[in-house]
């Protein structure tokens, strides 16, 4: 068996190196349009930072799994192909700001219907609004010459969460096969559902209809991403009512029904998919004539929006209601830790936030390159899922610094805005670092992961979201 995905992402890259290093006995090729990152994906410098994946790809690459930009021979002779292109937010048209864009997803279809001269089953990999797969049936069927050639599509969503990519895929809690109530159809669930059973229990792999499967993606998301929403919601409240956030997110977490993840209040969620599924879902939703149900939904994307906006004003405020030309040191710009990602990350708004009432952000981050900074802070909102996107003139990057270390980064800084929860920030010398610093000096914590009575000690004025307010803040307001 020979299995192909198009898309050599955070998705496709991972994913294809467990099958191949779970599945011997299959061929499996990455195959991307961009060589550059077929070229990393061939080196030992991958191009995206994922703990033990390289580890994966090393047991595996020129023994069953390859990278590779030929596109058309590997289609071609592929029996599974997995499509896992980027799915950007629509920026302009019907749907703007909305609306899922599916260029490369159609670009992906066309290329498989030229190059297909046998039948092959087509597998959804990454998130796409519900009733993708009924349009890209249609787009195969009509572009491919072989009457003889049939495509069997499937949904097959993934589930990883990037830092622990290669957990999530080793032991996923479900993997999930959505596809057509046919003889064909049930043919082809029961073929991909083999491949997975090489190493996941067959009572995990959990088969459904086409569309559950397309919806069970933009739903498991929507549901994370509102409980997130939900204890940012109740961390504003605390600060006002002198509750902390924490002990009410382990006193409600306790409570088996609600359980314990998900709980940390923190600067605002980012990443690739939430808030471009539940922006998909709303759409959904609004299309088919459900306007309260899309604004249900909608909410928990204002909500998040309202969480960057939130720590942005706590920050001029506390800093005498102007940070011009205050240098503040930002440590983290990832959307979490463990992973180089910046997609979405709240960093990006709340460093604009600051720069807009003209503060310098030095920025250090472990694991984001200079050059994606830069790209990041001059993209326009949702440009940033287009291949190939490059850094553009802005006026935000006049006020932007790149900290070579976090020390270099607080050198004559007012304050430090932890926005990424990456482990190294517990252990710096906070001491050695207030000495270097302006006075007050500020630390905001948006991922509530420093020791803050220790910060007081040393002569810091701490703010924690979702804590009581310090003496000094309070006084500010
Ligand atoms: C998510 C889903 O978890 C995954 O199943 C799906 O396939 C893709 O989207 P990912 O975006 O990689 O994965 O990261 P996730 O761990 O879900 O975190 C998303 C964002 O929420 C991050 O910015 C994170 O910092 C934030 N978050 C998470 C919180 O603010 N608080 C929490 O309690 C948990
Ligand atoms: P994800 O997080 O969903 O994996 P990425 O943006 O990391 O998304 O990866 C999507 C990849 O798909 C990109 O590397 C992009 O170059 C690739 N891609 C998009 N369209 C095509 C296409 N028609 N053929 C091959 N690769 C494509």
């Amino acid at each position: 068996m020979k299995i192909a995905c198009i898309g050599a992402g955070y998705v496709g890259g991972p994913t294809m190196a467990m099958i191949a290093l779970k599945c011997p006995h299959i061929e499996v090729v990455v195959l991307d349009i961009n060589e550059e990152r077929i070229n990393a994906w061939n080196s030992d410098t991958l191009p995206i930072y994922e703990p033990g994946l390289l580890e994966v790809v090393q047991a595996a690459r020129g023994r069953n799994l390859f990278f590779s930009t030929d596109t058309s021979k590997h289609i071609s002779e592929a029996d599974i192909v997995f499509v896992s292109v980027n799915t950007p937010t629509k920026t302009s048209g019907i749907g703007a700001g909305k609306a899922a864009d599916l260029t490369y997803w159609e670009g992906a279809a066309r290329m498989i219907a030229s190059n297909s001269k046998s039948s092959k089953i087509i597998v959804e990999k990454s998130t796409v609004p519900v009733k993708t797969a009924e349009a890209i049936g249609k787009v195969l069927s009509r572009n491919c010459s072989d009457p003889s050639v049939q495509f069997e599509i499937l949904s097959n969503p993934e589930f990883l969460a990037e830092g622990t990519a290669i957990q999530d895929l080793m032991k996923p809690d479900r993997v999930l096969i959505g596809g057509s109530d046919t003889p064909s159809g049930r043919a082809a669930i029961k073929a991909l559902k083999e491949v997975y059973e090489n190493w996941i229990p067959s009572e995990r792999v959990l088969t459904c209809n086409l569309w559950s499967a397309e919806l069970a993606k933009l739903t498991a998301n929507a549901f994370l991403a509102q409980r997130i929403s939900s204890i940012n919601a109740i961390s504003a409240l605390c600060e006002e009512t002198g509750a902390d956030v924490q002990q009410v997110a382990h006193a409600i977490g306790t409570d088996s029904r609600i359980g314990n993840k998900f709980l940390n209040a923190s600067v605002g969620f980012g990443g690739s998919c939430f808030q471009k599924d539940i922006l998909n879902l709303c759409y959904v939703c609004e299309t088919v004539g459900l306007k309260e149900v899309a604004e249900y939904w909608y909410q928990v994307v204002s909500m998040n929006d309202h969480q960057k906006n939130r720590f942005v004003e706590r920050v001029i405020g506390s800093m005498f209601n102007s940070v011009k030309n205050k240098k503040v040191a930002i440590f983290g710009f990832a959307f979490k830790k463990d992973t180089g990602d910046t997609r979405e990350t709240p960093a990006i708004d709340v460093c604009k936030g600051l720069i807009q009432d003209g503060a310098i952000c030095a920025i250090y981050d472990p694991e984001v390159s200079p050059e994606m900074i830069f790209r990041d802070m001059s993209t326009p909102k949702f440009e940033w899922d287009k291949p190939n996107y490059t850094k553009s003139a802005s006026r935000f990057l006049e006020n932007v610094l790149i900290g070579s270390s976090a020390e270099d980064a607080v050198k004559g800084a007012h304050a430090i805005c932890v926005l990424t929860e990456w482990d190294r920030f517990k252990d710096y010398d906070y001491k050695a670092m207030y000495e270097q610093m302006s006075k007050p000096a500020f630390v905001f914590d948006g991922r509530n992961i420093l020791d803050h009575d220790k910060l007081r000690e040393i002569g810091f004025i701490v703010y924690a979201l979702g804590k009581p307010l310090d003496p000094f803040l309070q006084k500010v307001y």
